[in-house]
């Protein structure tokens, strides 16, 4: 099977994602909070970032690599932290976690993952970041930073644009409920899906298994209605100083959209800073990630790395001209795991890695640092 041929873009992946997931699993993976405005917003402001393209340079291989705290990655992206990747599909950290490496590139754990740092370690070559969403007992997060640095994550994310639970409207009304129950009208959903039923009654029921084994030792309670007492999900600039205090890596704070923020971070020590507006899933009043990039580049000489809404190469160019060391992407990579299994991070990374060179050749740009001089400023 040509998979170039039969899923050319991200939408095909998409698309057939969405008949192999569940309708409840398929509805969280996707939804926003509100309106979803957000998510609209994202794609129209990154279509709004136009280059102008250059000709007669003969032909070229464009250099894609980027040099990020002291490692060289081939590709400019990665995948970001997704809490529960394992319930979009089996066994999805593991899965990633091998892509990722052998592509050279960055993969994010979340703190609310369905697998542990000592399960996703051994499957990781120095390339993993660890996101945490703050415990609020201290021996508990020098113990989970010891945990992840044991695992062999080398970087260190604090999530900050989660400060209250959101209001997902759209996958209350599919019918998921908080601590999950799988109610008939779920298992009917389930039962469509035989290949993602397979798999996950293989691999068990995914968990937040590293939240587990503390919610037991703090109160004997189960993860999924304890997260929430034991996560102090808003931190401080104190929680800050504390978690730098306590990682002696790479420090990046991720969910930043306002430039007045940068100097109390850079004032507290952090190593890099993700512009982020975690996919429209908390506020919909926010304004798109793309937008707010270049006053936050012009605050800064950290490096900066960009998530929110990309869908191609073309995306990825476009946050680096305004601005972005790097880019990250979070749903993208479960729609390729829903709709191909195992073969889908690998298939998304040739078809980001194609149209990134397609984009450059169009442009003319050998190298990723000369794309601001292609940017048509509006
Ligand atoms: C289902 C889902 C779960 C997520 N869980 C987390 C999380 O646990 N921690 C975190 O920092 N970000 C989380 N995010 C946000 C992503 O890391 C990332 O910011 C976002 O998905 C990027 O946008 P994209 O999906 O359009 O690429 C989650 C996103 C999704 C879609």
């Amino acid at each position: 099977m040509d998979l170039l041929q039969r899923y050319p873009a991200l939408s095909d992946l998409k698309a057939k994602a969405r008949r192999r997931m569940p309708w409840f699993v398929f509805e969280y993976l996707d939804s926003a909070t509100g309106s979803e405005s957000v998510l609209r917003r994202n794609r129209a402001d990154l279509d709004n970032v136009l280059f102008m393209p250059s000709i007669l340079h003969g032909e070229f291989d464009p250099d894609m690599s980027v040099t990020l705290f002291g490692k060289t990655h081939p590709l400019p992206f990665g995948v970001s932290p997704v809490g529960m990747s394992g319930l979009f599909w089996p066994d999805a950290e593991r899965i990633l976690a091998r892509n990722a490496t052998k592509a050279g590139l960055p993969y994010g754990l979340s703190t609310v993952a369905s697998r542990t740092p000592e399960e996703v370690g051994p499957h990781l070559d120095g390339n993993g970041w660890f996101q945490v969403y703050p415990p609020r007992d201290p021996d508990i997060r020098a113990d989970m930073l010891k945990r992840a640095r044991d695992a062999g994550f080398t970087a260190l994310v604090l999530t900050v644009d989660v400060p209250v639970a959101s209001r997902r409207e759209r996958q209350t009304r599919s019918g998921v409920t908080s601590p999950p129950r799988l109610t008939p009208r779920l298992m009917a959903q389930v039962a469509q899906c035989p290949a993602w039923a397979i798999g996950t009654a293989q691999q068990g029921m995914p968990r937040m298994r590293l939240i587990d084994g503390y919610a037991a030792q703090v109160t004997g309670l189960s993860s999924t209605e304890h997260a929430g007492y034991m996560l102090r999900t808003s931190p401080d600039m104190g929680y800050l100083k504390a978690l730098r205090d306590g990682w002696d890596g790479p420090l990046i704070v991720k969910g930043v959209l306002d430039a007045r923020d940068v100097p109390g971070l850079e004032a507290a020590g952090v190593d890099a800073i993700w512009v982020s507006n975690h996919a429209g899933r908390q506020f919909d009043g926010a304004p798109s990630s793309i937008a707010v990039l270049p006053a936050i580049r012009a605050a800064t000489k950290l490096p900066l790395i960009f998530d929110s809404g990309i869908e191609g190469g073309l995306d990825i160019l476009r946050a680096i001209a305004l601005g972005a060391d790097f880019v990250m992407l979070g749903r993208a990579w479960h729609y390729a795991l829903g709709a191909l299994g195992k073969d889908g991070p690998a298939h998304l990374i040739d078809l980001l890695k194609r149209d990134i060179a397609s984009n450059m050749g169009q442009m003319g740009t050998k190298r990723l640092a000369d794309l601001p001089a292609r940017l048509i400023r509006g």
